[in-house]
């Protein structure tokens, strides 16, 4: 059994989560994490909030909190709201940790000793209305890349182009919106990634199998000249990791921090000391250090395509510059946009379906199920209610909900609470396994590869199959005349709710669950389709569950359309 380490992109701080958030990152991170343990294998899965930079301190600064605690607050809502996602991280830490901190510090160190860090006296852009320098969030403006005009001072959202401050065109002040700036001189220090464009680009050609969104989008800024240029690792602001080499103070560095991008990928590793400390873990370093084991770990990272250049570019930058043994990621898994409704979510402007909305209105395994099974794998992908409320009724609650519902009430009307005895599998069970053995090699084989939609598919599909076959073999008509034979299909049928369970868990852990506690099992995962059919049986005893799904009528849609087309206050 092999052993995987899953890290999700860390959610920023600042604010709750929306839908397209989750689906780009912290949602196929939980499907694949899921999928590997249901396997056997040793998985530790990581996620954090992203706490230092601008992000944090404008979203503080507007609740009117001082940033720590505001940090601290928020984490408890996003711990919460991934609990409530059924988000099954092994540990949720903080990029604010001590332990971020202190690893932080060491890989400026470790940078600084090979010669990678420079002290660039530069020019930023200082605001007098609000008398301070306005780095990265502080400023916004037109991207001079796509002509995009709430483009912000670290990238563009539109474009995903990487950009300073004073590369934005009619810049305004994030905090007050003035436009009195001026350029002024400040030290920072560089991390000479450029330095390591040949490593970098070996390193990247190396990964033949990674998706092409990953690909093309390393490459583009790998090769595009300006993707890997030397970039600012400090700012000047209060919150944040404070500038020290190592232990050591830093001179001529006092009161300034590191970049937020540089410490937030860095608690990746954090993350699994933090899971430690935490009394959770054993050894991290059998995770993330190759002279400590962890050779023999394949690394995952999930994120949203927006993200893949600092994956694939600035953090192994820092890594590698360190000439410590640490693990490198093995495959980057990213995703394009998720669309609300004719246009993008966004945080900043309150728009689509945010974490907390989605449960209010329905429990987690129908948000999982719709945004997995939409997944944008190869190309942005759109939430409208229609569609949610067409897959649901249709997917969950028509397929799959009342084959269970169906086939348990069924025995229980006639045979009672327990797995029929009598009568022998036939032609049409046979029929079946062998359709059933061919989806559940393709599921298995889309679910190894983290193709999303493609699993999801495979998986409904299995569903079908279900049905299809107790409507063909129809037990009810069949007990009317051959009450073994509508036991011997009874019996199959309802050793497809235990196989569905298992199998389904990745998806809809909640069902799933319910499923294995109506059907007294556990979950197992199957040998084989022939396997699965037989595992039960007769005398085992059932109960038939509660309605697993619900159908979204067309007034519900209708008012939740209405109370999510405006913005969030
Ligand atoms: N907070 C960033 C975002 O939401 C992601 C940071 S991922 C890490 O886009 F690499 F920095 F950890
Ligand atoms: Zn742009």
């Amino acid at each position: 059994m092999a052993r995987i380490l899953i890290t999700s992109a860390i959610p920023y701080i600042n604010g709750i989560k929306h839908l397209g958030n989750l689906v780009g990152s912290q949602l196929p991170a939980d499907l694949h994490a899921r999928y590997m343990r249901a396997r056997g294998h040793e998985v530790l899965f990581l996620c954090a909030t992203d706490e230092h930079g601008t992000p944090a301190e404008l979203a503080a600064a507007k609740a009117g909190k001082l940033v720590a605690e505001y940090c601290a607050e928020m984490w408890e809502v996003q711990d919460r709201l991934g609990k409530g996602f059924r988000l099954s991280f092994d540990h949720f830490g903080r990029s604010s940790s001590p332990q971020n901190r202190k690893l932080t510090q060491h890989f400026a160190g470790r940078l600084a000793d090979a010669g990678l860090i420079e002290e660039v006296t530069e020019k930023q852009v200082y605001s007098n209305a609000d008398g301070r320098f306005l780095p990265d969030r502080y400023i916004e403006g037109t991207c001079p890349n796509c002509g995009y005009d709430r483009a912000r001072g670290d990238q563009c959202e539109n474009c995903t182009k990487q950009l300073d401050p004073t590369d934005l065109i009619n810049p305004r002040s994030a905090i007050s919106g003035s436009t009195d700036l001026e350029v002024r001189e400040t030290k920072h220090l560089y991390l000479k990634q450029s330095a390591m464009r040949g490593q970098l680009s070996e390193w990247i050609d190396s990964k033949t199998d990674w998706p092409i969104l990953t690909t093309s989008i390393a490459k583009k800024w790998l090769n595009d000249g300006d993707g890997l240029q030397d970039r600012g690792i400090t700012r000047d602001l209060d919150w944040g990791v404070p500038v020290m080499k190592g232990e050591e103070p830093w001179p001529g560095m006092e009161g300034k921090v590191f970049y937020v991008w540089f410490d937030a990928p860095i608690e990746y590793i954090a993350c699994a000391v933090e899971w430690m400390d935490s009394g959770k873990g054993d050894d991290w370093e059998r995770w993330w250090r190759t002279d400590k084991g962890a050779d023999d770990v394949r690394y995952v990272q999930f994120m949203g395509k927006d993200n893949v250049p600092f994956h694939t570019l600035s953090f192994p930058a820092t890594i590698l510059g360190s000439g410590e043994p640490w693990k490198l990621v093995d495959y980057i898994k990213s995703f394009n946009y998720l669309n609300y409704d004719g246009g993008q979510f966004s945080t900043s402007q309150g728009r689509g379906v945010f974490m907390d909305q989605a449960l209010e209105i329905l429990p987690p395994d129908y948000w999982r199920w719709w945004l997995l099974s939409r997944a944008p794998e190869t190309s942005d992908s759109e939430f409208t209610w229609e569609a949610f409320q067409q897959d649901v009724n249709k997917d969950l609650a028509d397929v799959l909900g009342n084959f269970v519902s169906r086939i348990t009430k069924f025995c229980r009307s006639k045979f009672g609470e327990v797995v029929p005895e009598g009568g022998e599998p036939g032609e049409a069970e046979a029929a079946l396994t062998r359709a059933l053995q061919t989806r559940l090699t393709a599921y298995e084989a889309a679910m190894e590869a983290i193709e999303v939609r493609k699993a999801a598919a495979e998986l409904r599909a299995l569903w079908v199959l279900g049905n299809e076959y107790l409507q063909s073999a129809a037990p009810w008509s069949a007990f009317k005349t051959d009450e073994a034979r509508a036991a011997a299909i009874t019996r199959t049928a309802l050793n497809l709710i235990p196989f569905y369970a298992t199998l389904s868990a990745p998806f809809i852990p909640d069902a799933a669950a319910a499923m294995h506690a109506a059907m007294g099992t556990e979950p197992a995962w199957p040998e084989s389709a022939e396997a699965a059919l037989t595992a039960l049986p007769a005398g085992h005893a059932f109960t038939v569950p509660d309605v697993l799904f619900r159908k979204i009528a067309d007034e519900e849609r209708e008012e939740w359309q209405q109370r999510f087309a405006g913005i969030r206050t």
